[in-house]
């Protein structure tokens, strides 16, 4: 998520009974959603591309000081369940910033990626495969990707840019059906709060603000193809439906980090605080009405065996 150049209407995601959607025999994906998400996919190629200037190589490597807090915070979280040498799913891992880490410390990493040329750069590493496709059929011609095939998956990314709660729990449940029993599965997503602490609510219609807290609605003139924002309830609640047990979900930059989006990488002072950021993430991640500071929360669960 970019903290800037978030504001704006919010025109074909309102409209069309989400809002009522669930609940009234509506199929969520159909109709006026399907247009909207295949809309969405379609900004998702744009903004991640390179072609609308966004580089999200840059975003947690060079961009701000938040950054390294959120790569650090995401690593530890994964870490902590992975076995040595496990293999690994990165649904979603654009450029490899996560899969490169973990296929340097031995981790048989696959990356997966709906935007070609993120998977070219990712697969420029030389240290784990990469391929084109998307969260919501890993089966698809050219992933193939078969029942219990792995022993962790990581959905860092695709369910903000999924509109529906149906299209969110398909890709869930493909994450949970190509790991092994007693895998794990981490599914992150972008925080309401965020949304408007991030540096956006200068930039927001105070119209926009209940939809956005209330719904999880994003705007959708604004650059960044943001389809949903959780509160991290939401988001666990999603990935028990989809089958994963003894589901957490932690706050990853903790209520320090929206602050640290606006401190440079070079500033310096910028260490000092990734430390303080760091530490404060670390003591709070589950702690209640916490996580939902962080712009991101990851909910990490258990494919019952
Ligand atoms: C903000 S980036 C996150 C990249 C990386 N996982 C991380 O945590 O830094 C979101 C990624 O989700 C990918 N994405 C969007 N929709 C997707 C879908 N339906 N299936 C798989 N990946 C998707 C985008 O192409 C983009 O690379």
């Amino acid at each position: 998520m970019e903290s800037s150049g978030q504001g704006g209407g919010q025109s074909d995601q309102q409209g069309g009974g989400r809002v009522t959607g669930s609940g009234t025999g509506q199929h969520e994906s159909d109709g006026p959603h399907r247009a909207g998400q295949s809309a969405l996919d379609a900004r998702v190629q744009e903004y991640y591309s390179g072609r609308s200037g966004w580089d999200e190589h840059a975003r947690l490597t060079s961009r701000s000081a938040q950054g390294p807090l959120e790569h650090i915070r995401t690593q530890e979280l994964i870490r902590q369940r992975l076995a040595p040498g496990a293999r690994v799913l990165d649904v979603g891992g654009a450029t490899g910033v996560h899969a490169a880490p973990l296929a340097a410390d031995g981790y048989d990493v696959l990356l997966v990626d709906p935007v070609a040329g993120q998977v070219a750069r990712a697969a420029e590493h030389g240290t784990f495969e990469a391929r084109v496709g998307d969260a919501r059929d890993l089966s698809a011609v050219g992933l193939d990707l078969g029942d219990d095939e792995f022993d962790a998956v990581l959905l860092l990314g695709p369910l903000y840019h999924l509109a529906t709660r149906d299209d969110r729990l398909r890709a869930l449940r493909e994450a949970a059906r190509v790991t092994r029993p007693g895998g794990t599965v981490a599914a992150a997503g972008i925080t309401r709060l965020a949304a408007l602490v991030g540096g956006g609510y200068e930039l927001f219609e105070p119209s926009t603000w209940q939809p956005i807290l209330q719904l999880g609605l994003p705007p959708t003139d604004i650059r960044f193809p943001a389809a949903h924002f959780h509160d991290a309830a939401e988001l666990g609640a999603e990935a028990a439906e989809a089958g994963l047990s003894d589901v957490v979900v932690h706050g990853i930059e903790g209520p320090a980090g929206a602050a640290l989006e606006r401190i440079a990488l070079d500033a310096p002072e910028a260490p000092a605080l990734i430390d303080a950021a760091l530490t404060l993430a670390r003591a709070l991640s589950t702690t209640p009405g916490v996580p939902d500071m962080s712009q991101h929360v990851v909910a990490i669960g258990t494919v019952a065996p």
